[in-house]
């Protein structure tokens, strides 16, 4: 059970370390989702790692972004390469995605040390999971150092989505499944509250 204090916190940013900052944004800034991104490297080692920094940067065209911390061999790959593919995160996927999220060097073939299936992708060289529900294909488009990280823009270049989860051009939440990443090891799934239309200008000058 986390500590309950009564004083609220006003934390000051400047000079904090590292830890109390990811600890506190990382408390706030949830659910994330979970990108578990597959990529090649150079030599032809395939990489699976976890990523929940993530989101949607652009619609046209459609780019994502991730935020690579530290020197992560995902970034490595991605840069080299010039490529990456998006895997959804789903409950059943949990247990394989903790294990590609070990600190394992550069020539460990991910998809084998977490015994993940692998399928080719349409547009890139990295492969997909077979099992995950949906894939973005992206190409790298910009990586931008931000402080101590890097941004990885990617432009979707292709999209799957499973016939068991799809619903029209999209996909069906509910079927989906996804699983969004929140402190302390901690997943949630993603169950909707309620349904609230955003205001129009229009609708609050009546
Ligand atoms: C759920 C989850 C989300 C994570 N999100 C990020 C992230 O957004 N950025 C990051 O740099 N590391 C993140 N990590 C840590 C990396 O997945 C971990 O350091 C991994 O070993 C990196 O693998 P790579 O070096 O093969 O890319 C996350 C770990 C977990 C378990």
């Amino acid at each position: 059970m986390a500590e309950m204090t009564t004083d609220a916190l006003e934390l000051p940013m400047a000079g904090q370390d590292a830890d109390t900052i990811y600890d506190l944004l990382t408390s706030l800034i949830v659910p994330r989702p979970i990108a578990w991104i597959s990529t090649v490297s150079t030599s032809g080692v395939r990489n699976l790692a976890p990523y929940s920094w993530f989101t949607q940067a652009s619609v046209v065209p459609p780019c994502v972004v991730f935020t690579a911390t530290g020197d992560r061999d995902t970034l490595a790959n991605a840069r080299g390469s010039g490529e990456f593919v998006v895997n959804v995160m789903t409950d059943a996927l949990l247990d394989a995605m903790s294990i590609t999220a070990a600190d394992a060097p550069r020539e460990v073939d991910e998809f084998t040390l977490a015994g993940v299936e692998a399928t080719s992708a349409a547009m890139v060289d990295a492969p997909r999971v077979a099992a995950a529900p949906a894939h973005l294909e992206c190409r790298v488009m910009q990586v931008v150092p931000v402080g101590d990280s890097h941004l990885v823009v990617g432009e979707v270049v292709h999209a799957h989505v499973a016939a068991s989860v799809r619903d029209g051009a999209g996909a069906d939440r509910e079927r989906l499944g996804p699983v969004a990443s929140s402190s302390g090891d901690r997943y949630l799934g993603v169950e909707p509250l309620r349904t609230i239309a955003p205001a129009t200008w229009e609708e609050l000058q009546r």
